[in-house]
């Protein structure tokens, strides 16, 4: 397994948002965690990647294990250089006064300690342009430009130049038009298939989801309540009248 969340308890305060969730990851999986608004999937995330954000909820127990190694106590910053994960949080948070290209370079941080890192840089910016070329044609146009679509196509790219094998979305089909999601989502896809990344993406948009996903979870107010492959989950009688509109 790439990741086993065994039991975990997170908590804001004294409000407890995860009540002791356990799920996995198999390396090359695609794997969606669905549920509304408030059931914990930001504070999933959250705790998996473990920003240095004041937002993000404290661990109050379980484990996370990574390759079969705990991560719960691990710098957030040595799991993004050591590629093991990195996060498209919700709401993008690109930089509206760099360019595209800008916006690229500056992700690929994490190659700083490499010495091949200008190559390693090129070459994942030529993934990015590749997967997604409306940031080709935009490569000098300044973030704040771009069409929300747009913005999340360069906050994916910008995940993407940390080199990272497992990537976490955060709702990212949040606010795009049908037409861009597709395409994102079969960017993702493509980059799952031929680049063999793993991916987690939590979504209120169950019916997308798991669309895209090969296997599931259902978070409902902090609890995993249900799991299986898409196929089961969207064939669930509780899961189509709660999340896929009977
Ligand atoms: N910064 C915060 N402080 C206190 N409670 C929070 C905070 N962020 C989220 N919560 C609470 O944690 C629960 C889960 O929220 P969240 O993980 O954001 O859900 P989702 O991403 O599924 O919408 C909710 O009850 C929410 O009110
Ligand atoms: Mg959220």
């Amino acid at each position: 397994m790439l990741l086993e969340v065994q039991n975990l308890t997170v908590s804001y305060g004294n409000i407890e948002a995860l009540h002791g969730i356990s799920f996995n990851i198999d390396r090359g999986e695609i794997v969606t965690l669905i549920g509304a608004n408030g059931a914990g999937k930001t504070s999933a995330l959250l705790s998996l990647a473990r920003l240095p954000k004041p937002e993000a909820p404290l661990i109050t127990s379980g484990e996370i294990l990574y390759d079969g190694k705990s991560i719960r106590k691990a710098e957030p910053h040595a799991l993004v250089q050591n590629h093991m994960m990195a996060l498209v949080p919700e709401g993008r948070h690109i930089f509206g006064n760099l360019s595209v290209q800008e916006n690229l370079q500056l992700a690929a941080f994490s190659h700083r300690k490499d010495s091949r890192k200008a190559e390693i840089a090129a070459e994942a910016q030529d993934l990015v342009f590749e997967l997604f070329p409306r940031l080709k044609e935009r490569r000098k146009q300044r973030g704040e430009l771009l069409s929300g679509g747009e913005q999340q196509m360069l906050a994916v790219g910008r995940t993407l130049m940390t080199g990272s094998n497992f990537i976490m979305l955060d709702e990212p089909s949040m606010g795009l038009a049908p037409k861009l999601m597709y395409e994102m989502f079969r960017a993702l896809r493509r980059l799952n298939q031929e680049k063999n990344i793993t991916i987690l993406v939590v979504e209120q948009n169950a019916k997308v989801a798991l669309e895209f996903a090969g296997r599931g979870y259902v978070l409902k107010t902090g609890e995993i309540i249900a799991g299986g492959t898409s196929e089961q989950l969207a064939a669930n009688p509780e899961v189509k009248k709660a999340y896929l509109g009977g």
